[in-house]
């Protein structure tokens, strides 16, 4: 005797019976790039079917959002001057500051997320502050900290460091708990890599390093370990979420945080993974939506309780039309 597996494979209402994951729309956040000017929708190079949008339009594609039953969005911003230490990043009228109003103006209910980092707004593009040609960890917190308050100050309902100093969830949120936002939560991107893959969004935010590269600081591609003591000591800071970044290639650091950790998990399917499957199906060589929604699938099966990916309008139109 030998097990007929096929059984359970025979039609499409069997297969759907015995499905163990199945995808929401529910399921992504979905990244917006804020520019300042007007009358700007701007499509990204590296990010086709992605733009640039400018404040007095944003309107457009948080209506897409909604309709398309997306419940949370992501917000990275481009600021108009870059310095030494950010500042345009924890202005007042920093460009995510006044989209993050103008978002909870127009959809108070949409859950807005805030990438706090300094890459995109320092002259020298990495996430910190530099002293003696290095990124200086603890003079960092100091700005990290003033950049997710300005956030929670403009009304962001979750803040999400991706800079990848140590002690910044625990800094973020006594900041936040100090000033009355302890309602504020934090996502941590915590076990970040140093990737090849966040290539077209260096493009896409004008955030490449201008000198040397990410890996003091964000992981090193060969580590799963050290993700776990990241992750642990995220959660004993006080994140309320934690994410492991990129996506696909990483799918064994989602599952072993599965394992190991009760907090939601998000994954970032970052901008890379997104690129190869539109330069892919552009070359009629995959298909896009077959390829898309395998991908997230895997990464929810790995055990992400979200995703952020630049496929989330996509793929939650696919889902519905699936239904
Ligand atoms: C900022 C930041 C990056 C991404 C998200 N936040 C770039 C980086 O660390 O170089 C990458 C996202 C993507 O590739 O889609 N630190």
């Amino acid at each position: 005797m030998f097990a007929r597996h096929r059984r359970l494979r025979e039609s499409n209402n069997i297969r759907a019976l015995v499905r163990e994951t199945v995808l929401r729309p529910e399921d992504f956040i979905f990244p917006i790039f804020v520019v300042e000017g007007e009358n700007i929708k701007e499509e990204i190079s590296s990010l086709p079917g992605n733009y640039h949008w400018s404040l007095d339009r944003l309107n457009e594609i948080i209506k897409e959002v909604e309709e398309r039953g997306i419940k949370g969005v992501i917000l990275f911003g481009l600021p108009e001057h870059k310095d030494e230490i950010a500042t345009s990043a924890f202005e007042e009228n920093g460009i995510v500051q006044k989209a993050v109003r103008k978002i909870k103006e127009l959809v108070p209910e949409l859950w807005v997320i805030t990438d706090v980092c300094m890459c995109q707004y320092t002259s020298h593009g990495h996430c910190g502050i530099i002293c003696d040609n290095k990124v200086d960890n603890d003079s960092t917190l100091e700005y990290i900290a003033k950049i997710a308050l300005s956030h929670a100050k403009a009304g962001a309902d979750m803040v999400a460091p991706s800079d990848m100093m140590d002690g910044r969830v625990m800094a973020i949120r006594n900041v936040l708990d100090e000033n009355g936002y302890a309602h504020v939560s934090i996502m941590a991107y915590s076990a970040k890599y140093s990737s090849a893959f966040y290539g077209p969004f260096r493009e896409a935010a004008h955030s490449a390093p201008q000198f040397g590269d990410r890996k003091t600081y964000q992981m090193d591609p060969a580590n799963i370990r050290e993700a776990m003591r990241e992750i642990e000591e995220d959660i004993a800071e006080g994140a309320d979420i934690v994410m492991v970044k990129p996506a696909l290639s990483y799918l064994d650091v989602i599952r072993w945080a599965r394992d190991r950790f009760d907090v939601p998990i998000a994954a970032y399917s970052v901008s890379g993974e997104f690129a190869m499957i539109k330069a892919g199906a552009k070359m009629g060589l995959i298909n896009e939506k077959a390829i898309a929604m395998e991908m997230l699938l895997s990464i929810k099966r790995a055990g992400a309780d979200m995703i952020i990916t630049y496929h989330a309008l996509d793929a939650a139109r696919w889902i519905r039309k699936d239904e």
